[in-house]
């Protein structure tokens, strides 16, 4: 059998821990695998690598993907065209490593290119599985920068506005702001209250020095569409308004791709390793179409199909905002 491997879309920590996990026990079967480089582009392109065991020494701990990969190569309006282009690479069978646009553009393919696939995004936002790898270590690497700017937040009596990833959701600022004991959290989800935050800051402002509020970025399309002047992106849209209306020091701080590029936590180590080792025996048991998902506390099994819906969002009555609650922790739901 010839077996393609792929990742799309943007990168998350845990790429190469799957390639590794996938690869070892289909390699032992003879299963000649080929990666696909940046992503759909590489079977437009006919690019590929042979991968062999050679490749994958202590690539687990490595974050990005060794095989490259591109969110702007789009085959949306063109998915005969991508499937005459697969078709000449020869292979068996796919496995695909990707978030909601990578699965969504498959969607038109999935009877006709048998697929295995394993969903990750940083943003924990995808249907059909409740944690996807790479949100351990992109919460990890929050986490850690909060930390930091509590104290400098502190000293300076400023209040920091963090800006986290999170393009549709925000996962990574909720979990981030719960694990910091954050002062405030806003999510793109939910309607963004000038009034109540400042009601807030004002009161906090009483009783600390400075404070964290940790934004996801996705909270820039409510804002936008109230103020014109929002020049660069929410966090300095709040950090402005702040300074301009409620007279206090603010600071911004904007994570971006340094969320991308941490080392795989351990979580997310065992989580890929579990992922592909799973994909691989999917792919041996010829069961095309499965996603390998993660739900209920453990990994496991789910149509291809699943990943292919919208977006998960944080809902009002996810338990983390009860949890946010009791550390009284704001947020804007
Ligand atoms: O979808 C994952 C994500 O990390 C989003 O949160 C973010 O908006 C986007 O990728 C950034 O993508 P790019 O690397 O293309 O700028």
């Amino acid at each position: 059998m010839r077996l393609g491997i792929l990742t799309g879309g943007g990168d998350a920590p845990g790429l190469n821990g799957v390639i590794k996990a996938c690869s070892y026990p289909l390699l032992e079967k003879g299963i000649e695998l080929v990666g696909i480089c940046d992503a759909f582009e590489g079977v437009f392109n006919q690019k590929t690598i042979p991968i062999k065991k050679e490749l994958l020494r202590d690539i687990h701990f490595q974050p990005g993907t060794i095989l490259g990969s591109t969110s702007d190569f789009s085959i949306t309006h063109r998915p005969q065209e991508f499937l005459a282009h697969y078709k000449k690479l020869k292979l068996q069978g796919l496995i695909v490593l990707g978030g909601d646009g990578t699965f969504r553009q498959l969607k038109p393919l999935s009877k006709e290119i048998p697929l295995i696939g394993v969903p990750k995004t940083i943003d924990n936002d995808l249907k059909g599985t409740e944690i996807t790898f790479g949100f351990d270590t992109a919460c990890t690497v929050v986490s850690e920068a909060v930390e930091s700017l509590k104290y400098t937040a502190r000293s300076h009596n400023r209040w920091i506005v963090v800006e986290t990833m999170g393009r549709d959701s925000g996962w990574i600022a909720l979990a981030s702001g719960i694990a910091t004991y954050a002062d405030a959290v806003l999510l793109p989800e939910f309607k963004y209250s000038k009034e109540k935050l400042y009601k807030f800051i004002k009161k906090r402002s009483s009783e600390q020095r400075g404070g964290i509020i940790i934004v996801a970025e996705g909270l820039s399309a409510q804002l936008m569409k109230t103020k014109t002047d929002c020049k660069h992106s929410a966090a300095f849209f709040i950090a402005d308004s702040i300074e301009k209306e409620l007279k206090l020091k603010s600071r911004v701080a904007v994570l971006g791709h340094l969320q991308r590029g941490g080392r795989p936590t351990l979580f997310d180590r065992l989580l890929t390793a579990e992922m592909g080792f799973r994909a691989s025996q999917m792919v041996l048991g010829k069961k095309w179409g499965t996603a390998i998902v993660y739900k209920a506390g453990k990994v496991t099994t789910a149509p291809v199909t699943d990943l292919m819906g919208d977006n998960r969002l944080v809902d009002k009555k996810h338990p983390w905002l009860e949890l946010a609650e009791n550390e009284n922790v704001f947020v804007n739901v």
